[in-house]
């Protein structure tokens, strides 16, 4: 009798353990709001004279590096303080998001990129949600019209990058991302043009960037008067055959999110199989934070990407929800955020307020290895607050 007692404590306590976050959050939240302070006050100091830069965006030659607003990172900051005002109800934190994100106004109308969603949904995106700013909905608005000039409807897809010598009309997976700026826009609107063109970029991405074994190419380029894809390559990845990991993680968050927004099933279906990639890699480390590239040739000596752990770990968050192998996606999300949390958090006062550190952002330009990054430490916090609410049975969305 004592025997079956303590085996049923055993299994409710392990059940328990299993279905939340094994990390004391109110502690590891206090922590970050100390290091976004440190952040706050570093920041002045890296800025100087210049007005140009608003936002830090990682560590260079070990200083603070910070950007101005057209930055495809200026967003990720302003998003960070959103989150920590959701979190706390602090009105000073709230002070500070409003602060931040009107430096990244004039974006809205900046038609030379494709990053609109980063820049605007983190930033006006987030505001809107927690305050119902009107200002806030025009800003979006405008991004959304401004972003949308950048679809071509032969190809089917939105323009990633401009003037560059190597791709007539290049499209990366991360624009995915983008999308989510236009399904609000409809929302807000009543225009079903943004989202038709939301849905047309994820159907012909979904198309031509996934191999068969559903790891996606970096950069598909198109010819705009046939639609015929030209060439199939990478920028950040090993080779244009590899699986540059970030982009994974892009593209399993973007399907998601496109799933939660058309509820079209084949969405679901991909965000199943990119995850499935994803977390049965042989060469996914065991505590679920990878190597910058799936097929990166000196692994176990590869440099980490931090931010692909915490994007993945909040986009599994949400794909837990929808998907019929729930539990697994989100064991594995716990399991991410508590390695992240446990191993690879920046010490208290240090790297001038960063959360994480081991991201990479292009090892291929040799370029932000092993550092912290501005969107590992948002889409971190993001991942907390996700398993925060579907630890005390909230919806997400
Ligand atoms: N969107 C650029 C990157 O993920 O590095």
């Amino acid at each position: 009798m004592i025997k079956k007692i303590v085996a049923g404590i055993l299994l409710i306590t392990s059940l328990s353990v299993s279905e939340a976050q094994k990390i004391n959050l109110p502690k590891v939240m206090a922590e970050a709001e100390k290091q976004t302070e440190v952040m706050l006050t570093e920041i002045p100091k890296a800025k100087g004279v210049s007005h140009d830069l608003v936002s830090p965006r990682t560590l260079e030659n070990g200083k603070l590096k910070l950007v101005p607003s057209k930055d495809w990172t200026s967003a990720f900051f302003p998003g960070q303080l959103w989150y920590l005002y959701e979190y706390t109800g602090n009105n000073k934190w709230k002070a500070e998001a409003e602060r931040y994100t009107a430096t990244i106004e004039k974006e809205k109308t900046n038609a030379g990129t494709h990053d609109m969603g980063f820049k605007i949904y983190c930033s006006f995106g987030n505001g809107l949600r927690l305050t119902q700013n009107e200002h806030y909905k025009d800003v979006i608005i405008q991004a959304a019209k401004t972003l949308s000039t950048r679809f071509n409807a032969t190809a089917g897809v939105i323009k990633s990058w401009d003037n560059r010598t190597k791709w007539k009309y290049p499209v990366i997976i991360d624009n995915m991302m983008n999308l989510e700026l236009l399904f609000e826009a409809t929302k807000l609107t009543g225009d079903q043009s943004f989202r038709k063109i939301a849905i047309v970029h994820a159907n012909t991405t979904m198309k031509n960037h996934y191999r068969a074994d559903f790891s996606s190419y970096h950069v598909v380029d198109y010819d705009t008067s046939t639609g015929k894809v030209l060439q199939k390559t990478t920028h950040q990845g090993y080779s244009d055959a590899s699986a540059w990991t970030r982009g994974q993680s892009w593209g399993l968050y973007g399907y998601t999110m496109c799933y939660r927004e058309t509820k079209d099933k084949s969405y679901l279906a991909q965000a199943e199989k990119v995850a499935e990639y994803f977390l049965n890699h042989p060469n996914l480390p065991k505590d679920l934070v990878p190597y910058y590239d799936f097929d990166a040739p000196g692994i176990p000596n590869e440099p980490r990407d931090a931010s692909a752990a915490s994007i993945t770990a909040s986009a599994l968050y949400e794909l837990s929800t929808y998907s019929k192998n729930g539990k697994k996606y989100k064991d594995a999300a716990n399991k991410i955020v508590e390695n992240l949390t446990n191993s690879y958090r920046a010490k208290s006062g240090e790297s001038y307020g960063f959360l994480l550190l081991h991201s990479t952002g292009s090892k291929a330009q040799n370029s932000e290895v092993d550092v912290p990054l501005s969107y590992a430490d948002y889409y971190y916090i993001e991942a907390l607050l996700r398993g925060k609410k579907l630890k005390e049975g909230k919806k997400l969305f």
